[in-house]
């Protein structure tokens, strides 16, 4: 969702601001705005669509200005034009604001900003702040905390989720930041600071990074910053070292970042599990060991006796399969919510429950509030009904792993392509050693077991790059055939179910064909209507308890005509009498075999919408970060 970035020092603004908002591009927007301050000027240039517009309309101005405000603007309120995009200013210009949030009583505000004479240009509700500043900024411009004391006064008066950057042109030597309910960091440089409301905006400046908590503002000047609550009072932070490298938010030579972050799953999945596999668990000397070191506490599992996971788009397939898991492998009966319904419709309090928050972002509005709600339903009462709240990410630096009491760190890194795949990969593994960790505790699996599933998870890294190199050409190469396709059915069942929904959710996002993913069995219960020989159909048909069933449901499909794919493991020869096409996988126990799955699907959106010359990083209104509820 939108973006924000800030500079304060001794560089060129302008260049600082355009670089930041490139790096958050990736996040979804639909316009763009930079606004600075120079020689007792503020200038403030917008501009619709993607960058380089707002780009085209910079390059002739020489601007050394040395503090500025820019923002990437995904729209909620008023559409995607010029005068709704960021930065907005008062009456005179002489405050600008950016804004990533929802200010909910806009309009009240609005009304009460207009009966005092103050004209609006937007549709927008940010366009309240800036007047609303100007409102309680002093008369003359000589009062040195005027701006840090006018902005304390008007977020005190909104109401929602909202982070700021703001300058005013007799303040030219401050940059405000304010947060309340919506990300925003300051970055600190050699006598520069800045802002951003993502970390990937300011890896190539510094890595210095403060997280500014809710109800916290920010005054950052060339000679420091300081940092206030909404009431004025001065707190006491420090920053923390990030170990991100610039290179996780550059190409490297790939096309897309999709497609490198495609790439990027067997280290992945290999740094997850070396992280938190025990070595030697299964030696002599580790008899009665846990395998799996997650490091939560001990409370976090005392009398357990349910899972509640809640979660959004991608985070909600990871999270049907940790169900699966947790359910087959340690039998704890495990609830999956969508977090947008739970908020509005939250199922009964249990009792002795682990709740997870699943998101890669660690900032989706939806899960964040979720998560919130179970936390706050929870407070006072007794001991059985504590919240024990947990996140799976893969940004440990995020809104979700500061809310929540414990982590699993899926070392998936940022991840910029908009359509989730490595970090999907991450939770999934988050998953299988929660499901292993619990099963040990409660002796579910025998050790054998344990040990067949530990070894096969350990292989996975290594499959997924034989499948990549062997598999990633004739992919490519099989897109050709559907260059005029406009709808996909994706069938799986058991564990592989969710794959089905995931690979129609990637090909819809980036390609944007129409695709639908069903449990095999479901197919004749309605959407079998919908099969001819333009829809293809792709049924997951991994070895084990359901793969009949599948093989018999894709017959079904292939009775009416439909062009049949299967992802299915190698010599499989069953399934070459099936199906007119095969991607194939490794060999693979059914219950590792989602990891194996997917990627085969991923590669097959990646190519289809790639050869389609669409955007496949940035696909149109989708956002890599979905701030707003
Ligand atoms: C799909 C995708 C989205 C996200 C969803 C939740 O490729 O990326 O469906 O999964 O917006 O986002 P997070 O995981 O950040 O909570």
């Amino acid at each position: 969702m939108c973006g924000i970035v800030g500079y304060i020092g001794t560089q060129t603004a302008v260049s600082i601001l355009l670089g930041g908002l490139e790096r958050l591009e990736y996040r979804g927007y639909d316009s763009a705005g930079i606004a600075t301050i120079d020689e007792g000027i503020l200038r403030c240039v917008r501009a619709k669509g993607k960058l380089y517009n707002l780009r085209e309309k910079l390059e002739h101005d020489v601007n050394p200005a040395r503090i500025g405000i820019g923002h990437t603007r995904w729209a909620t309120h008023g559409k995607p034009e010029e005068h709704n995009a960021h930065p907005h200013r008062d009456n005179d210009g002489s405050v600008a604001v950016v804004q990533n949030g929802i200010v909910e009583n806009y309009q009240s505000l609005r009304e009460e900003l207009i009966a005092k004479g103050h004209i609006f240009r937007s549709e927008t509700d940010t366009e309240v702040i800036p007047h609303l500043i100007s409102e309680y900024l002093p008369e003359e411009g000589d009062d040195s905390d005027g701006l840090l004391n006018a902005v304390t006064k008007a977020v005190n008066r909104l109401e929602g989720a909202f982070a700021l950057a703001i300058i005013g042109v007799d303040y030219p030597d401050e940059l405000i930041v304010v947060r309340q309910n919506a990300p925003i960091i300051i970055g600190f440089g050699q006598g520069e600071f800045f802002c951003a409301s993502d970390v990937t905006a300011l890896i190539p400046h510094t890595h210095a990074i403060l997280y500014l908590e809710n109800g916290e503002i920010a005054r950052l000047t060339p000679l420091g910053a300081e940092i206030y609550d909404f009431k004025g009072k001065r707190l006491r932070k420090t920053p923390k070292i990030l170990d991100w490298s610039h290179s996780t938010v550059e190409k490297q030579g790939y096309r897309h970042f999709m497609l490198k972050e495609i790439h990027e799953q067997p280290d992945v999945v290999r740094l997850c599990l070396d992280t938190y596999l025990q070595l030697g668990w299964n030696s002599e000397n580790g008899k009665n060991v846990n395998p799996i070191k997650l490091n939560l506490p001990e409370t976090f599992y005392e009398n357990l006796e349910y899972v509640q996971i809640l979660a959004c788009g991608t985070s909600w397939h990871a999270s049907l399969i940790g169900k699966y898991l947790i359910e087959q492998l340690a039998g704890i009966p495990t609830l999956v919510q969508y977090a947008s319904e739970f908020r509005y419709a939250p199922s009964p309090i249990l009792p002795n429950t682990i709740t997870i928050g699943v998101t890669q972002s660690g900032e989706t509005a939806d899960t964040l509030a979720a998560l919130e709600t179970e936390k706050y339903r929870r407070v006072g009462l007794e001991d059985k009904y504590r919240a024990r709240i947990l996140g799976i990410t893969n940004r440990p630096e995020s809104t979700l792993a500061n809310m929540v009491d414990e982590i699993i760190n899926t070392q998936a890194g940022i991840e910029v392509g908009v359509a989730a795949t490595k970090s999907f990969t991450a939770q999934l593994i988050g998953f299988y050693l929660l499901a292993l960790d619990l099963a040990y505790r409660r002796r579910g699996l025998s050790l054998q077991r344990l040990e067949e599933l530990i070894e096969g998870l350990k292989a996975l890294p290594g499959q997924i790059e034989t499948l990549l190199e062997g598999q990633a050409k004739s992919i490519e190469e099989l897109t050709h055939e559907f260059n005029d396709t406009q709808d996909f059915i994706f069938v799986g069942r058991g564990i592989n179910f969710p794959i089905a929904l995931e690979g129609a959710l990637k090909l819809k996002e980036i390609s944007y064909i129409h695709a639908e993913g069903y449990p095999a069995g479901e197919l004749k219960h309605g959407p079998i209507a919908l099969l001819d020989a333009k829809v293809p159909v792709i049924a997951i048909a991994m070895p084990g308890k359901v793969y009949d069933k599948v093989l018999s449901n894709a017959q079904e499909a292939k009775a009416r005509d439909a062009r049949l794919l299967g992802v299915v493991v190698d010599n499989d020869r069953a399934a070459a009498e099936v199906f007119d096409n095969l991607l194939y996988v490794p060999q693979v126990d059914e219950i590792l075999s989602p990891i194996l799955s997917v990627i085969p699907l991923q590669l097959l959106s990646y190519h289809i919408a790639a050869k389609r010359g669409l955007d496949v990083d940035q696909p149109r209104n989708l956002a890599k970060s979905v701030t707003v509820e």
